[in-house]
């Protein structure tokens, strides 16, 4: 954060989004009618459930890589009839929470929670030693990460998930710019809210004395790098102190708070393919707004 912050220009990992305020305020924003994601996802899922079911088989261990509140894991664990759920978070307290409600409602099902950070290699539950795995990263997660940190992410989950191993992935898709930007900056603020928070939380964690009043929350495309980005702007000349480092910034002057890559469907493919996973099939919205894709880890055939 303090390096982040003392760089040009000025970037701060977008991790520091989710502490307990942080991920309540995600919540929130997941049901926002123009953050159009969350229920865009659902609906696909709901739709689809049943054809990941045909083309995964019975009797595999679901490995969620950033459970959070594990919002859509029922419909995914309804259809598939698993060995067991594996839910990976950062934050162990959402973890037990949404692990002890998949229980009550899956009773019979094994649920092993493991609390890690799923961006550094783990080691899963002995207990599905002997199962083949499907791996499930929804919410367009991965959009949050830059290529090559996509592409080391996929390929690190299919060292975690064995050979054999299927994914499911939820990617958003390119559109127009106007509802893009609408998504990261509503109206009603929580998005505003969901970006200030970070600095409320440094000056917490670190110590410090940022002004958060004198910061906007900025949202804009950036269609050369296909990516939302979202920034807090300084509105006035300002100083402070954090973590006992002192910073200046001028009027206008912004920290990177954030970026969401978006991907058109070749893009997908071809990241997916990028780090060993062979598409499988693909689901979508009639609009074309968000692209659940299975795919199986394999490399491809060499060209002829
Ligand atoms: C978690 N992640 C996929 C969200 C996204 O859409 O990039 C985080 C988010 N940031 C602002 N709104 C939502």
């Amino acid at each position: 954060m303090l390096a982040g912050l003392r760089a040009r220009p000025r970037a701060v990992p977008a991790r520091w989004f989710y502490d307990r305020r942080g991920s309540e305020l995600f919540e929130e924003i997941t049901r926002l009618p123009e953050y159009y994601p969350t229920r865009t996802e659902r609906a696909i899922l709901e739709a689809h459930a049943g054809d990941v079911a045909r083309l995964a088989g019975p009797g595999r261990a679901v490995v969620e890589f950033g459970s959070g509140s594990s919002a859509k894991t029922p419909l995914l664990l309804a259809a598939v009839a698993p060995a067991a759920y594996v839910p990976i978070d950062i934050s162990g307290e959402f973890l037990r929470e949404s692990s002890e409600e998949l229980g009550t409602r899956f009773p019979g099902l094994p649920v092993l929670p493991v609390e890690a950070d799923f961006l550094r290699p783990l080691a899963l539950p002995q207990e599905i030693d002997a199962r083949e795995r499907l791996g499930f990263f929804p919410g367009s997660t991965i959009g949050n990460m830059g290529a090559v940190a996509s592409v080391d992410l996929l390929r690190a989950m299919a060292a975690t998930l064995g050979s054999g191993s299927m994914l499911l992935i939820g990617i958003d898709r390119v559109k127009d710019p106007a509802t893009l930007v609408a998504a990261y900056d509503d109206a009603a603020g929580v998005t505003a809210a969901f970006n200030l928070n970070l600095l409320e939380r440094a000056n917490r964690e670190l110590g410090g004395d940022v002004p958060v009043d004198a910061f906007r929350h900025v949202a804009i495309w950036n269609d050369e790098a296909s990516r939302i980005e979202m920034h807090l702007e300084a509105v006035r000349d300002i100083a402070f102190t954090l973590g006992g480092d002192a910073f200046a910034m001028l009027a206008g002057e912004t920290i990177h708070t954030e970026n969401s890559h978006k991907y058109g469907p070749r893009d997908a493919r071809l990241l997916l393919r990028s780090a060993g996973w062979a598409p499988l099939a693909e689901w979508t919205d009639p609009d074309d707004r968000f692209a659940l894709i299975l795919a199986e880890a394999r490399t491809e055939p060499a060209a002829p």
